[in-house]
């Protein structure tokens, strides 16, 4: 099947129901996308399809064929960009594991909603969850990032 990731149609050779996670990670070697839960729990595995996040844990490649997916690894609208900017300038990230899923459900807020409240970003990062309990960066973050937007 053929499947549009990062602006390239790719063809993978996985079966149907293989989630788009093993064909990222085993078949393409784009590790950027992290397997925390395998069960739609954690988000650590977030992507963007059409830009709505999805858990690609759980999502058959099958499923995605004519959408276009977005990784962390192609990630670069001004929104992305902006979270990045920020991330770094608030110092985030602490061990790192959940930080892909993060930046990937934080550009999906922004693209949908620039001037996120507190509780926009609550709703919205709910699904994501960091052990190392960045979460107060993350919403300061986002808040930053909206404002250079
Ligand atoms: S690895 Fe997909 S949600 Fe946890
Ligand atoms: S930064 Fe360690 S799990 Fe989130």
């Amino acid at each position: 099947m053929n499947i549009n990731i990062n602006g390239k149609d790719v063809t993978v050779n996985a079966s149907d129901d293989t989630p788009l996670l093993w064909v990222l990670r085993d078949e393409l070697g784009m590790t950027g996308t992290k397997f925390g839960c395998g069960a739609a729990l954690c988000g650590a595995c977030t992507v963007l399809s059409n830009g709505t996040p999805i858990r690609a844990c759980i999502t058959p490649a099958s499923a995605l064929v004519g959408q276009k997916i977005t990784t962390i690894e192609g990630a670069a609208s001004r929104e992305t960009l902006a979270v990045k900017q920020a991330w770094a300038e608030l110092d985030v990230v602490q061990c790192g594991y959940c930080q892909p899923g993060q930046v990937m459900a934080a550009t999906a807020l922004l693209q949908s909603n620039p001037k996120p409240t507190d509780q926009d970003i609550d709703n919205a990062m709910s699904g994501n969850i960091c052990r190392c309990g960045t979460y107060p960066r993350i919403r300061a973050a986002i808040h930053a990032a909206a404002n250079t937007l």
